[in-house]
């Protein structure tokens, strides 16, 4: 592989901390291995993962060496690919994740990844819908699978329901038999309405865990709810999907899952080729994928501060030149 001394932009941080740590920097394009594929990035979507990690809150997996860089998922042209990748070529338009959210980054001009994550972009997406797709849409195909025989009659219950995950989910669980009730805030609700929505709940003005209503499952996308909350709107054997667990959550799930009908689910997902093409086919069948607002490279910060503000729909992307 022929080595590339030319330079590129990227954004990093050298410490845990707030939007301020975040730096522009120039540093050497990578370099592509024989698995791996150099891609010419021209969109990254924020996932609330990078700034979590970034705040030090996921520091036993990222662990505490820097500088880091951030953005997980991300799209662009293929520039070059190592020696043992056959399925893309430079010139191709695609989309993709870097292998290790915990400490690799793709804010960037340029970034190296692992051919096995990378695949051809839908035509019918601009470079930012592609870029939303990795880490939401695997997470909500895998959400989908936790939540057991959705027949008619089934109740589920997505709270946080028109962020990125839920945009994916609302429009997955569409194309069953189960009746979906969405919790969002006053903007989101005509979106979740047409996302397949058959009930909608604005969380500003109503509190679902004090209405009368139980479901088979539920799912928390907002991270305020939890199991020990859930559980009041739960009916007998119902299923609580955990999309953002701690490490305690695993060992008291399992525990409860003994001694209740309810089950509390942890959910860990991560993109494959399997995910990704079914996902593919979901978007050329009609699934919508909403961008809210897109920042070029230059104000990546002010991107990661609008979303980290929230009170938006779908997804946040930067675009790179
Ligand atoms: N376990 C896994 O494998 C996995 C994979 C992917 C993502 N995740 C996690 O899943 C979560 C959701 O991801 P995302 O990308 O969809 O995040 P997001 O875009 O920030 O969506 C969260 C949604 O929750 C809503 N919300 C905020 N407060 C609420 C409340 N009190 N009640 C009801 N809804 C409320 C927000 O609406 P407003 O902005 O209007 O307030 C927002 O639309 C994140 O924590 C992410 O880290 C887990």
């Amino acid at each position: 592989m022929k080595q590339n001394n030319s330079a590129m932009k990227a954004i990093t941080y050298s410490r845990f901390g707030d939007l301020n740590v975040l730096q522009t920097v120039d540093e050497p394009q990578p370099v592509a291995q024989a698995d791996q594929v150099l891609v010419h990035v021209k969109a990254v979507s924020l996932n609330p993962l990078d700034w979590k990690i970034r705040k030090g809150e996921m520091r036993l997996m990222s662990g505490s060496t820097f500088p880091k860089h951030t953005g997980t998922d991300f799209a662009g042209i293929v520039e070059r690919v190592g020696s043992s990748v056959t399925h893309v070529e430079p010139g191709d338009e695609v989309f993709g994740v870097v292998k290790n959210g915990m400490k690799e980054g793709a804010l960037a001009e340029y970034v190296a990844v692992a051919a096995s994550h990378v695949w051809k972009k839908p035509t019918s997406l601009e470079y930012a819908q592609a870029a939303s797709i990795p880490t939401v849409g695997a997470a909500a195909v895998a959400a989908l699978e936790k939540m057991g025989p959705l027949q008619a009659g089934t109740q589920v219950l997505v709270n946080g329901a028109t962020g990125g995950f839920g945009m994916f989910l609302l429009q997955l669980l569409s194309n069953t038999d189960a009746t979906i009730t969405a919790v969002t805030s006053t903007n989101a609700l005509e979106l979740a309405n047409a996302w397949g929505a058959d009930r909608v709940i604005d969380y500003k003005k109503e509190n679902v865990l004090s209405q009368q209503a139980t479901y088979d499952v539920v799912i928390d996308l907002s991270g305020k709810m939890g199991y020990r909350n859930a559980k009041r709107i739960l009916k007998r054997r119902a299923r609580f999907i955990n999309v953002i667990p701690q490490p305690a959550d695993i060992l008291a799930s399992w525990v409860n899952n003994w001694f209740t009908g309810k089950k509390h689910l942890v959910l860990l997902s991560g993109p494959s080729s399997e995910n990704m093409n079914r996902l593919i086919k979901a978007i050329d069948d009609g699934l919508q994928v909403e961008v809210s607002k897109t920042f070029p490279f230059a104000q990546a910060k002010e991107a990661y501060q609008y979303a980290e503000r929230g009170g938006y729909v779908g997804k946040v992307a930067v675009t790179v030149a």
